[in-house]
């Protein structure tokens, strides 16, 4: 094992929960791109509902029963996991660590489960493809139809198991610490950004060691095709709602039933009412989110939400969630509200953060300790059993 391997094993065997990840995630990374993973929009009222959510719920264990070894394996759309949490799909992962999104694959990986690639990665769909073990491909409509039908060809011949189309994303929340950090505008680092860029960036020599060493990468290489102002798209023009770019429509979601040939799955849905729709446009699943409180501010607790939908939607479609998930017991709180599933995505981007690869493993591997100790001390012997009696009525 090489010496940088060596300390990032060793950082992140310090990480010993969710707050030491964020923690570590922020000593490591410049203000801009740590305000980016972390903030929510407009005035971060979803940002706190969503982990409110989580600590209001309490659990109604069964005690006196001695669990050996709880059950942690469930099947997501067919495909069998040993943790039921997936790695969500994150834009701007390789601007974390150049380790990006292929960390985030091989930690899922490692960790028995499945990655759902952003279209927003810093590596191609391609390159995260060929990592090994189950993958999604999370899919923007971008800039055109012709953009959206590119993507779904290729992540098709890459293998993607499901695509997974994000429909939260009509416009691009307002997050104004990306916009007071200087995060709207292109940090790749030339004469003229480099000096408004240079305070943020000089504080954290081995980011910028890394980042430098990686190419300075600020592309979506998905839509390298996709040129504005006749250069590639990058990053912030996509945020910016750029060249015609939106989350797909229902009319999308459609096209996409009759065009991809594998499970599809709605990503985005907070009522009843849309969960129903996606079933009626053919989704497969549903994952119950707000985007980790990152667009429509004023939105549910997904937590909140949960129920709703999983009454909605009844056997189907599979019902996932996300938004706010920190620790083990809150993937205990929505399975027992009916989630077959959870995803994760800043607990993954912290440990990617602070150690590479090594870190996203570890995070996941604290969440599967906390799983498992949470479930000995509630007395439940497999996650196939929750359901909301788990919960203390409210
Ligand atoms: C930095 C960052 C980038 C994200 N980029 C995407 C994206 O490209 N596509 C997408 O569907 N969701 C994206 N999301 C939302 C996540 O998939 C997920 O819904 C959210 O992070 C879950 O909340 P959590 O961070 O509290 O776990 C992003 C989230 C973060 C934090």
């Amino acid at each position: 094992m090489s010496v940088v391997e060596t300390a990032r094993r060793r950082r992140a065997a310090r990480l010993l929960d969710a707050a030491d990840a964020q923690r570590a995630a922020a000593r490591a990374l410049p203000r801009g791109i740590r305000e980016y993973v972390d903030g929510g929009s407009e005035g971060e009222v979803t940002l706190r509902r969503n982990a409110r959510a989580f600590e209001e719920a309490a659990f109604a264990p069964r005690t006196a029963t001695w669990v050996d070894d709880p059950d942690l394996s469930t099947k997501v759309l067919g495909i069998p996991v040993d943790l039921p949490v997936l790695t969500a799909p994150c834009g701007g992962m390789r601007l974390v660590h150049p380790d990006g999104d292929l960390g985030l694959a091989r930690g899922a990986a490692g960790a028995g489960t499945i990655h759902v690639a952003s279209s927003a990665a810093g590596y191609t769909l391609e390159d995260i493809a060929a990592v090994d073990g189950p993958q999604w491909f999370q899919l923007y409509r971008f800039s055109s139809q012709a953009t959206m039908e590119n993507l779904v060809g290729r992540a098709q011949a890459a293998g993607y198991s499901a695509l997974v189309a994000t429909v939260d994303t009509a416009v691009a929340g307002f997050r104004s610490r990306d916009y007071k950090n200087g995060f709207s505008y292109s940090m790749r680092v030339n004469a003229r950004n480099a000096v408004k860029l240079a305070p943020q960036l000089l504080p954290k020599p081995a980011w910028l060691t890394r980042y430098l060493l990686d190419g300075l990468p600020f592309e979506i290489p998905n839509t390298a095709e996709v040129t504005v102002d006749g250069k590639p798209m990058v990053l912030t023009e996509m945020t910016k709602g750029g060249a015609g770019s939106h989350s797909p429509t229902w009319s999308d979601v459609e096209w996409l039933r009759a065009n991809w040939h594998g499970p599809l799955v709605v990503k985005g849905i907070i009522t009843p009412e849309d969960a129903q729709r996606a079933v009626a446009a053919g989704a497969d699943g549903v994952i119950v989110s707000n985007h980790g409180g990152r667009q429509l501010d004023g939105s549910p607790a997904t937590l909140t939400a949960l129920p709703r939908v999983v009454d909605a939607v009844g056997d189907q479609a599979e019902v996932l969630m996300d938004s706010g998930i920190r620790r083990g017991s809150d993937v205990l709180k929505a399975l027992s509200l009916g989630a077959r599933a959870v995803l994760v995505g800043r607990l993954p981007a912290w440990g990617l953060a602070a150690a590479g690869t090594a870190g996203v493993e570890r995070v996941l591997e604290n969440l599967r300790t906390e799983m498992v100790r949470t479930m000995r001390l509630m007395g439940c012997r497999s996650v196939a059993d929750l359901d909301p009696t788990w919960l203390e009525a409210r």
